[in-house]
C-alpha cells in the first residue's frame, strides 16, 4: 500500500535524507518547509530533490510555514505519517530570538499535533526531540572523570550512557521550545490516543548536511578545515557527544513506524552510544589521522550556555524493544561524510 508521508523540515538535513528513504520505499511524500534554515542549507537540499525526482509525481513541496495552522492542516490531509523533523535547531540562536524559538518549536509542534489529532487518517507522528531536554545533566548528581582528552562519565550507573528515565530540566529557550514539543508529542498519545513517538537525539552527522558555527560541528569543523580555515572552541575541547551516522537514525523512524503498536506513546534516547562518544579534541586528531585535513588555527573561548561536558545516550530501550543498534562507526561515518563534502 502506498502510504502518504508527510515530512515537516523536509529540505533540512535530517528531513531531506528521510525524504529519499520513504521515496526509495515507493511512498507519497510531502516535503513541508519554509526554506529558513540558517546558511541556505535547505535550499540546496530542496534543488537536489525536486531535480532527483522532477520526472516523479510521487513527490512534492510546500513551502510554507508550520506556523501556518491552514497549510498544515491541508497539508496533513489524507497524511498517514507525519515525520516533524522541522525546527529552529540552534541554542544560540534560540538566546537571540526566543520568541522566534517558541513560534517554531513549542507553538509550531502544538500546530502538528493538532492538525494530526483532527486529520482523517489518524496519522502515525514521530517527533525529534533532543538531549537538551536533560539540561546540564545536574538533576540526578553524575560524577565526571577528566581524562586527556575528553570528559567522561565516572560512576558505573551510567556508563552506558543517559537513558529515558533521567529527569527533564528543560534549559535554555531551545531546551524549553524542544521539552514542550516532546511533552504535548508523549501527552496527545495519552489523552487524545494519537500515535506519536519521541526520539531524544544527540548529535547526528551526515550527507545533506550544511553546518554553520551553530549547528552541525562535526560537519563544521571538517569544512573549517577543509577550506583551511580557523575555528574556535567553546570550553575545553573534552566535551563529549555519542555521534549517529544519518543513515542509522532513519532506519530507528522505518522501525518505530512498522512497530508503532509498541512504540506510541514512547520515548527513545537515540544517538552513537558509547563506542561513538568523540569529544572535539578527539575529532581534530581524527581529522587529521584519517583524513590528513586540519584547520588552520584552533582557538579556545568561554563555554557555551547549556552545554553538557559529557552527553553519551543510552539506547537500551531502542536495542530492547526494535533490536536497534547503530551500524556505522564514527570513523567510517566522518570519512562518508568527508567525501559527500569534498563533492559539494
Ligand atoms: N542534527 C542534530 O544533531 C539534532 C540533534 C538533536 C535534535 N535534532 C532535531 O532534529 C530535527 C532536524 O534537525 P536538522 O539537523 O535536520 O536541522 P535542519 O535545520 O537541517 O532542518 C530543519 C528544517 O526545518 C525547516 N524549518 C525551520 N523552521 C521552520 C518553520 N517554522 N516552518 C517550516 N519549516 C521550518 C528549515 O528550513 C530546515 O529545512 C530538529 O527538530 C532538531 O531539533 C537534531
Amino acid at each position: 500500500m502506498t502510504r502518504k508521508v508527510l515530512v515537516t523540515g523536509g529540505a533540512g538535513f535530517v528531513g531531506s535524507n528521510l525524504t529519499e528513504f520513504f521515496m526509495g520505499k515507493g511512498d507519497n511524500v510531502v516535503i513541508y518547509d519554509n526554506l529558513s534554515r540558517p546558511g541556505g542549507g535547505a535550499k540546496v537540499n530542496i534543488k537536489y530533490l525536486l531535480e532527483k525526482y522532477k520526472s516523479n509525481p510521487s513527490l512534492s513541496f510546500v513551502e510554507a510555514d508550520i506556523g501556518d495552522f491552514g497549510k498544515l492542516s491541508e497539508a496533513m490531509k489524507d497524511a498517514d505519517i507525519v515525520l516533524h523533523v522541522a525546527a529552529q535547531t540552534a541554542m544560540t540562536t534560540s538566546l537571540e530570538d526566543p520568541v522566534g524559538d517558541f513560534e517554531t518549536n513549542a507553538r509550531g509542534t502544538f500546530n502538528v499535533l493538532e492538525a494530526a489529532r483532527r486529520a482523517d487518517n489518524n496519522p502515525i507522528v514521530v517527533y525529534t526531540s533532543t538531549n537538551k531536554v536533560y539540561g546540564e545533566l545536574t538533576k540526578k548528581a553524575i560524577e565526571l572523570e577528566e581524562k586527556e582528552k575528553r570528559w567522561d562519565f565516572a560512576a558505573d550507573e551510567f556508563k552506558k550512557g543517559v537513558d529515558e528515565d533521567y529527569p527533564l530540566d528543560y534549559e535554555g529557550p531551545y531546551g524549553c521550545s524542544k521539552g514542550i514539543g516532546d511533552a504535548y508529542c508523549l501527552d496527545y498519545a495519552r489523552t487524545f490516543g494519537l500515535r506519536t513517538v519521541v526520539f531524544r537525539m544527540s548529535g547526528i552527522y551526515g550527507t545533506s548536511q550544511h553546518p554553520t558555527e551553530d549547528q552541525a560541528w562535526v560537519a563544521w569543523f571538517i569544512r573549517q578545515a577543509m577550506e583551511n580555515k580557523p575555528i574556535t572552541i567553546y570550553g575545553d575541547g573534552k566535551q563529549v557527544r555519542d555521534i549517529l551516522f544519518i543513515p542509522d537514525l532513519v532506519d530507528m523512524f522505518d522501525r518505530v513506524i512498522t512497530g508503532i503498536d509498541k512504540a506510541k506513546g514512547k520515548v527513545y534516547n537515540i544517538g552513537g552510544g558509547r563506542e561513538n562518544a568523540i569529544s572535539v579534541l578527539e575529532l581534530l586528531d581524527l581529522m587529521e589521522s584519517e583524513l590528513g585535513i586540519k584547520p588552520s588555527q584552533v582557538t579556545f573561548d568561554s563555554w557555551r550556555r547549556a552545554d553538557q561536558k559529557v552527553y553519551i545516550s543510552n539506547t537500551g530501550r531502542a536495542n530492547r524493544e526494535f533490536g536497534w543498534e547503530p551500524k556505522v562507526t564514527k570513523e567510517d561515518g566522518i570519512r562518508k561524510l568527508y567525501e559527500w563534502m569534498k563533492k559539494g
